[in-house]
């Protein structure tokens, strides 16, 4: 019998094109390759949520929430805004979220990722998002966490390739304890 491959959705919480969260989600694609597929879901052009808008939902609502639904998983890598998650991720989870019972959240196995220059790397932003997930049903690898504090674009060449070993030697942690973790859910 054909084992089935694990479809990873990731949400990067900045829409800047020089991103830090953009750079990490990449490396973790790449990391990733051997053990499960993922892919970068944009969430930069959904209109801002409101219920209006779902009598005739717009088409990148529906774009959304068809790409998420169809993953097992989500990994969330997002800076943190005013110690919070930013609007436009928020606004990604609340389109997804809706119609009211048909959310495409529930039971899919998340990790939460922040990035900042910061060193605090982003603990509001991050717990902020653990606590939606509770809410949202989505079970959350619990360890390890993941602050990345002092990240700045000299961390990566210009392939986007992490540089600093301490970084890529975290990142495959992650993603090693995220793909277990994504079996197990599975199961
Ligand atoms: C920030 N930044 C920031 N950093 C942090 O660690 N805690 C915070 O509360 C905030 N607040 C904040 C608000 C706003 C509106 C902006 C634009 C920025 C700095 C932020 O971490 C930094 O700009 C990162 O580089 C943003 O991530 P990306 O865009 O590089 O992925």
């Amino acid at each position: 019998m054909k084992s089935h491959r694990p479809q990873v959705a990731i949400l990067v919480g900045s829409l800047r094109a020089d991103s830090i969260n953009l750079k990490v989600a990449k490396s973790i694609m790449l990391i990733a390759e051997d053990r499960f597929d993922v892919e970068i879901v944009q969430i930069s052009d959904l209109p801002l949520y409101s219920e209006d808008l779902d009598a005739t939902p717009p088409v990148e609502y529906e774009r959304f929430r068809k790409q998420i639904a169809d993953k097992d998983g989500v990994i969330f890598c997002t800076p943190e805004y005013n110690r919070g998650v930013p609007g436009a991720l928020k606004n990604a989870i609340d389109v997804g979220s809706r119609p009211y019972g048909k959310s495409v959240w529930g039971g899919k196995s998340a990790a939460v990722i922040s990035v900042s220059p910061s060193p605090i790397g982003g603990f509001g932003a991050n717990h902020q998002l653990r606590q939606l997930c509770v809410f949202l049903d989505m079970p959350t690898l619990q360890q390890p966490e993941a602050y990345l504090g002092g990240v700045t674009a000299a961390k990566f060449d210009a392939d986007g390739t992490v540089t600093e070993e301490t970084l890529s030697v975290f990142l495959e942690k992650i993603v090693s304890a995220y793909a277990t973790w994504l079996s197990r859910s599975a199961t």
